[in-house]
């Protein structure tokens, strides 16, 4: 037996305000048809003056503190992945640790974009496994509202905001459960195809989201497949074990091609861009705490975490939930 990050409890948020494609096509060039034919988005939502990347991750932080029982007192590390942090500093994570009220704990910010999660999955694991922190608050948390391009028809019906949590804390693997495995890349040849031509260090301003969709997408399904296959052979687990797969919300398409190229049916993998679109590195915890309340996944059920995002960055966690 060895110490384990194990999955206390889930939690998300969203923004009260919903958009369907419709109601976009209104003021940008596009159609509910051409959204849902090609990315089966059909809505999102979007933050309002006040919801901020730190209100909606302490929002969905005090659910998963609540879901798992815990005071956010005994919190002792805040993980919080963003690529929209509230300010280029402080660490957003610092402005969660102060939503909840907590007076000492370790607290930063991961950026890896849409694989964020998995990277900051990956930290906390490793400083609970290491027995520097106990009881984490990993979070993935977004405003991509907020650097889209609204004029950019080929990005700006893609993303939404909101965010999603998970308490991890520490056992000692007896039960099976816990995160068994993890696995991270990142490619920065590729940084061009997926970025904001802005920057505190460059433009001095905040920027806006660029994308070479296509190219994108050809990427993320060779990458999504890899990835996973190596997390489960690091896990000594084959796709056969395999409950749920929670994988990056970007596109409908993109998850029916990585599930085909596994071999996995399509009925083990939860997906919510439907009603989230793309949110980054909210969008695997997001999804995750609703397949979670809605009684899809269960104690003891294995799950398979994956994204990939701008950098490129990718990963995938196996976990027995
Ligand atoms: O989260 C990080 C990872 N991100 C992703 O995984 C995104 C990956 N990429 C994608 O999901 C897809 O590439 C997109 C959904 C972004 C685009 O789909 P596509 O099938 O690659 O379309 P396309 O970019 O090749 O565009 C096809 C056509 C173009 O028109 P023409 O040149 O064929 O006449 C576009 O101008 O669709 C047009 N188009 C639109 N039409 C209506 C592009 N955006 C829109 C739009 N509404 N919103």
């Amino acid at each position: 037996m060895s110490i384990r990050a194990i999955i206390a409890g889930t939690g998300s948020a969203l923004p009260a305000r919903r958009v369907t494609n419709d109601e976009l096509a209104q003021t940008v060039d596009t159609s509910d048809e051409w959204i849902v034919e090609r990315t089966g988005i059909r809505a999102r939502h979007i933050a309002a003056e006040g919801e901020t990347t730190a209100t909606l991750g302490a929002e969905a932080a005090r659910k998963a503190l609540a879901a798992a029982g815990i005071d956010a007192a005994a919190i002792d590390l805040i993980v919080l992945a963003t690529a929209t942090p509230d300010q280029t500093f402080p660490a957003t994570a610092t402005k969660v640790q102060d939503a909840l009220g907590i007076r000492d704990c370790v607290a930063f910010d991961v950026a890896a974009v849409c694989s964020g999660f998995l990277y900051a999955l990956s930290v906390a694991d490793s400083m609970i496994r290491g027995g520097v922190a106990r009881t984490a608050l990993v979070i993935g948390a977004e405003t991509f509202s907020r650097i889209l391009d609204w004029e950019d028809r080929a990005t700006c019906v893609l993303f939404g905001d909101g965010a999603g949590a998970v308490v991890l804390t520490t056992g000692d693997g007896a039960d099976g459960r816990g995160i068994l495995s993890t696995a991270l890349h990142a490619d920065g040849r590729h940084n061009q195809l997926l970025y904001v031509d802005g920057g505190p260090s460059t433009t001095g301003t905040v920027g806006k989201l660029r994308m070479k969709g296509s190219e994108v997408f050809r990427h993320a399904v060779t990458n999504l497949a890899a990835v996973l296959g190596e997390a489960l052979e690091k896990a000594g687990l084959t796709v056969a074990d395999v409950d749920w797969v929670v994988p990056h919300q970007a596109n409908r398409r993109i998850l029916d091609a990585t599930a085909r190229k596994l071999g996995l049916p399509a009925e083990r993998v939860v997906v919510t861009v439907d009603e989230h679109a793309n949110t980054s590195a909210a969008s695997v915890p997001l999804a995750f705490d609703v397949a979670v309340r809605d009684g899809r996944i269960q104690r003891g059920d294995l799950i398979v975490f994956e994204a990939m995002g701008g950098g490129f960055t990718w990963g995938a966690a196996v976990a027995r939930f």
